[in-house]
């Protein structure tokens, strides 16, 4: 299908929907060092601008528009959220643009925390917003972990059916591949993932193998905690503890931080994609993107409803 992509990123979406087979039209970010990230790994038909100062009416057509619009308002790691943070209108554009193309699906993700947000009342809100515009959608709770990535992530995924595609629901959530129970097959740990990296302080070859300074101390919240080598990382974050930075997860060794290239293999970027920016901003663009190998399995299903439904 093709695929205009807002709130792109680094592409982890766009880059698993791509290797579907998909073809993405168009796409914007508004961070520099995210759109030098994707010109130089995915293509150059991203815009860098302000979605705020787009034309959406100029956006391409295409049968999809995928975005993970912000999340930082939504997020659960942030205790100050709340159901007026401006941060939470940027799903408005997203809405906007899916009114005037009409495209027959959409995909937007999000944090976990949308379910909740204002007891339950934003997420509803923001479907029957889309109603309005003329889709069905249904909201999934994944966790990535069940689908092969080596990390505990849980994502919303609203998957939006223009109306007159008919009533039932026609793109279907991957089967899971993984489960934490060993079923159908065992999580896979973040050891399995990584371990086959090079200590960084050493002469290698690999791109981006370098971590930051910022020294492990376990305390008990999020990006403090010991990691255990036999489980599947937790969740790669974008953003630290409400000091500005980021915060990467420790290494299982307990010596240092995992390295931008370690968080993006957990995140399942190939190893010969190359971040750009300072470290602060690699990791920043590798913690907010949509697993590549779980956007793929996206992006096989965006292929069969395109020879199903649409005929194509
Ligand atoms: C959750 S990330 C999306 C990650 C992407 N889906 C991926 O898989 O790599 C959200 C993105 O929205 C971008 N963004 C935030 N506000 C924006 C705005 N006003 N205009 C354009 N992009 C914006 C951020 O720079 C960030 O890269």
């Amino acid at each position: 299908m093709r695929v205009v992509s807002l709130f792109s990123g680094a592409g982890g979406l766009d880059l698993g929907l791509k290797k579907a087979g998909n073809d993405i039209v168009w796409a914007n970010d508004f961070d520099r060092d995210a759109v030098a990230t994707y010109r130089k790994n995915i293509g150059h038909h991203i815009a860098h601008a302000d979605i705020k100062d787009v034309d959406l009416n100029d956006i391409p057509s295409s049968e999809v528009i995928v975005g993970g619009f912000p999340c930082q308002g939504f997020s659960q790691a942030n205790m100050s959220r709340a159901v007026d943070d401006e941060r939470n209108q940027l799903y408005k554009f997203f809405l906007q643009a899916v009114k005037i193309k009409q495209p027959p699906f959409f995909i937007a993700e999000n944090v976990r925390g949308i379910l909740s947000l204002g007891g339950g009342e934003v997420i509803k809100r923001i479907v029957a917003d889309f109603k309005a515009a003329g889709y069905a959608v249904t909201v999934s709770l994944v966790n990535v972990a069940d689908y092969g990535v080596p990390q505990t992530r849980q994502r919303v995924f609203l998957i939006g059916q223009r109306a007159d595609l008919g009533q039932d629901t026609l793109f279907i959530l991957p089967q899971k591949t993984h489960g934490k129970d060993g079923q159908p097959q065992k999580w896979v740990s973040i050891k399995a993932a990584i371990d086959h990296y090079p200590d960084p302080s050493k002469p290698n070859d690999y791109l981006n193998h370098v971590h930051s300074a910022y020294k492990v101390a376990y305390r008990d919240f999020t990006g403090h905690r010991a990691t255990d080598p036999d489980k599947p990382s937790p969740t790669i974050l974008a953003r630290g503890n409400g000091q500005g930075g980021v915060c990467a997860i420790p290494h299982y060794n307990g010596q240092r931080r995992l390295t931008i290239r370690e968080s993006a293999t957990i995140q399942t970027f190939p190893e010969d994609f190359e971040f750009i920016g300072r470290m602060n901003s690699c990791y920043r663009q590798i913690g907010n993107a949509v697993p590549v190998s779980f956007a793929e399995l996206l992006g096989r299903e965006l292929r069969r409803l395109e020879r199903e439904a649409l005929g194509k």
